[in-house]
């Protein structure tokens, strides 16, 4: 009785995890965002976005490195929101 007892406990406990492990990976997926998204959650709170040809291409980089200050994203955001920008 003891070792059933002890199998249906183990058997709980993998589905639990196994469980947890597909739902943090959906979360994950859910939470890759794209340029235009990450604009308007983060930028677009403050200004709209620039004309199309308001910059040279190589103004992008400070912009981006003044403006994700700004908003206080990660590196990888910034370079989608800017990867958006550039395409306007
Ligand atoms: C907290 C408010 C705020 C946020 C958030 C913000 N900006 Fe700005 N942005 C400003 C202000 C104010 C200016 C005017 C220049 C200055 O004073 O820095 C500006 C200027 C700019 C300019 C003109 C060029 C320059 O560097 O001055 C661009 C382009 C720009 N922002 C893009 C962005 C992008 C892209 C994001 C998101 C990653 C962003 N901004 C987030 C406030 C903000």
């Amino acid at each position: 009785m003891k070792k059933y007892f002890l199998l249906i406990i183990m058997t709980l406990v993998v589905a639990a995890t196994s469980t947890l492990q597909i739902g943090c990976t959906a979360s994950q997926k859910l939470n890759e965002k794209t340029g235009v998204q990450l604009w308007g959650e983060n930028c677009g709170r403050c200004h709209n976005a620039p004309g199309r040809g308001e910059f040279r291409s190589d103004n992008w980089y400070v912009i981006g490195q003044h403006m994700r200050a700004r908003a206080n994203l990660t590196g990888k955001d910034t370079d989608k929101i800017l990867a958006f920008l550039k395409g306007l």
